[in-house]
Parts: C-alpha cells; sequence; structure tokens
C-alpha cells in the first residue's frame, strides 16, 4: 500500500467515530509497504498489509470469500475484458470506462473509485485527475487491479468456449502513470477514509450490488469534499432481494418513498431535500452508457447503465 494512503484512512470498524490508524511497517519498498500491520487508535483492531495489499474490510479474510461470486477466475477474467478489452485491440471492446471517465472533470484529486473492480475507471482517473485509489471487497479483482498496477502488464486466459481458452497478454499505455494509483480491499459501506477528503467519487454499476444501497451512496457522499467536488453514479439498476430487501432498494418498487425509477430517485438524493445527502449535490450531466460483459468468445452481457453525475 503507498504511503500516500496514510494520512487519508480511519479505521472502518469505529464509523462513525473517525478513528486514526497507527502503521507499523514489516517491510517497504520506496513509497509502497509491503507488509505491515494498521491498528485503530481507538478500538485496537488490526488491519494487516501482505504483499503489498491493505486488507480494511473488517468482513475479509486474506484469501477473500470463497463464495463470493466476484473471486472467481472465470469472473476476473471476465472483468478484465470488460476493463481493458480496447488495449487488447478487440473489436468487441466496451468503450464504457472512456464514456464515464470523460464525465469527469480534471482536477487535484484525490478521486476514490468505490466498488471499481480490476481498476480500468481508477486507471484513467489517476491519468487525469491525480492520486487515485480504486477499492473493493473482492480480493481477487484487488489483487489482479494491483498485479497489473505494479507490472504495467498481466497475461490472463481469455475464455473461448466451454474448457477453451487462449492465453492474451494485457500491457498498459507507457502514458499512464501509476505511482498516484492505489488499490485496497474495502466495504463500500464502511469506506475507510476521513469525511470530505475526495475531489471526485465514483459508483459505477455497484448500488444494487450492495444489501444497503442508501448507505452506499451516503458514504461516497460522507468522503467527498464539502464543495468542489463530483460524483459520478451510473447503474443498471438490476435490483434482486438475494441482494438487499425491497424496502431498501433505490427504485424498482411500486410502492414505499422510493417507488418508481432508480436513476430518478439516485438523482432526487443527490439533488437535496427531504432524506437526501447533504449539502445537496447539482445535477451536470446524466444519461445512459452501455457496458458490456464478456462470458465467452459467443456470449456477452449489453447493460444499459444509467448515470447522473453531479458536483457541488
Ligand atoms: C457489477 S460490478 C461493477 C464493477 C465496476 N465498478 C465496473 O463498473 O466495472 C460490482 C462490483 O462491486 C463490488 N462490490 C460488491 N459489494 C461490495 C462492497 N460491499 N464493498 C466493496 N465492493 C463491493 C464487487 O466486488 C464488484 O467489483
Amino acid at each position: 500500500m503507498k504511503k500516500f494512503l496514510l494520512p487519508l484512512l480511519i479505521c472502518p470498524a469505529c464509523l462513525p467515530e473517525e478513528q486514526e490508524l497507527d502503521c507499523v511497517i514489516e517491510s517497504e519498498q520506496e513509497d509502497d509497504i509491503l507488509d505491515g500491520t494498521l491498528a485503530c487508535t481507538g478500538c485496537g483492531a488490526t488491519y494487516p498489509i501482505r504483499r503489498g495489499l491493505a486488507f480494511l474490510d473488517p468482513a475479509q479474510t486474506v484469501d477473500g470469500i470463497p463464495q463470493n461470486r466476484y473471486e472467481s477466475p472465470a469472473v476476473v477474467s471476465s472483468y478484465l475484458w470488460s476493463h481493458f478489452g480496447d488495449l487488447l485491440g478487440d473489436e468487441n471492446a466496451s468503450d464504457a470506462y472512456l464514456r464515464w471517465a470523460a464525465l469527469m472533470q480534471p482536477c487535484q484529486g484525490p478521486c476514490l473509485d468505490i466498488g471499481g473492480a480490476v481498476g480500468r475507471f481508477a486507471f484513467e482517473m489517476a491519468a487525469k485527475c491525480g492520486p487515485t485509489i480504486g477499492l473493493d471487497n473482492s480480493v481477487s479483482f484487488i489483487r489482479t487491479a494491483r498485479q497489473l498496477m505494479k507490472n504495467r502488464g498481466l497475461v490472463f486466459d481469455l475464455a473461448v468456449e466451454g474448457k477453451i481458452s487462449r492465453r492474451v497478454s494485457l500491457a498498459l499505455p507507457s502514458n499512464w502513470p501509476t505511482q498516484n494509483l492505489e488499490f485496497v480491499v474495502a466495504d463500500a459501506l464502511a469506506l475507510p477514509f476521513k469525511s470530505h477528503t475526495f475531489s471526485a467519487v465514483a459508483s459505477l454499476n455497484l448500488v444494487d450490488k450492495v444489501p444497503l444501497p442508501k448507505k452506499q451512496l451516503e458514504e461516497g457522499n460522507r468522503v467527498a469534499k464539502l464543495k468542489d467536488a463530483q460524483f459520478l453514479v451510473s447503474d443498471p439498476f438490476s435490483w434482486s432481494v438475494d441482494v438487499a430487501r425491497e424496502e431498501d432498494w433505490l427504485g424498482g418498487s411500486e410502492k414505499g418513498p422510493l417507488a418508481g425509477r432508480g436513476h430518478e430517485n439516485v438523482e432526487a438524493l443527490l439533488n437535496g431535500g427531504k432524506n437526501s445527502l447533504q449539502p445537496a449535490w447539482k445535477t451536470r450531466d446524466k444519461g445512459q452508457i452501455w457496458w458490456k460483459i464478456r462470458t465467452h468468445e459467443n456470449h456477452y452481457e449489453l447493460i444499459r447503465s444509467c448515470f447522473v453525475k453531479a458536483a457541488r
């Protein structure tokens, strides 16, 4: 974990109290802490850093939770294609991450990509805006993103059909910075960061994947600066009771305070008013971006992600 994160961190287990973390470094390489421990000055909870990977989600184990679908090699490969297919020269590649990145104004950072998987949006933000952190609670995703960042490339197997796969080699463009970029394992519902820290916050295709969708937006809002900040929320709003109780959905229901459509309710939550995020955000842009995931050579999922880009 790069040292630029240290002054930004707090203990996620103590929230809403914001307790600092002390860091004991066992081994390091330039600005990168390879092994060490972050310890809460309040509750005493400890968070390991192992081979450069910081585990800031109290619920996560160093190997990840096996039943989490986002830990499987097939899904990691699928997301690598979804995020970096253009760098592989694939004519079917998605341009979604370039479109989301284009919605962000250049700024000094720091930036945060919540639930960022294997990291494409974070790489884009580091190139455009300065210090950037990508976080996810999938250990496999974060380990992969970090490997790509450290080695500036990655070789992985892409599914062709059934058990047949082909090995592909991904290389980062030489002008992408990585010294101002880091990826950590953390929970979107208990962000390990001080309030009012980030100039740009993104939550892409995440809000329908957490048990408490409103809490996810509240956490993004908490860590965003009070002014001169940007917030990008984009989602297909694929609500499911397997993930969140219907009363906690931000749309897709015919009754309750958040009945109706997810994109409208997210915009209303951002824009102020009763029970909404404070200080209020103003919509700068909204629309939809087609996003693609590849399962194998003959099977793709095409997803309409509805975005609201807001600023305050
Ligand atoms: C549908 S994927 C979207 C990934 C990425 N934002 C994108 O648009 O390509 C949802 C992501 O959210 C992550 N995720 C789900 N629940 C999370 C949580 N509680 N905290 C952090 N990440 C979470 C998953 O591991 C996965 O990477």
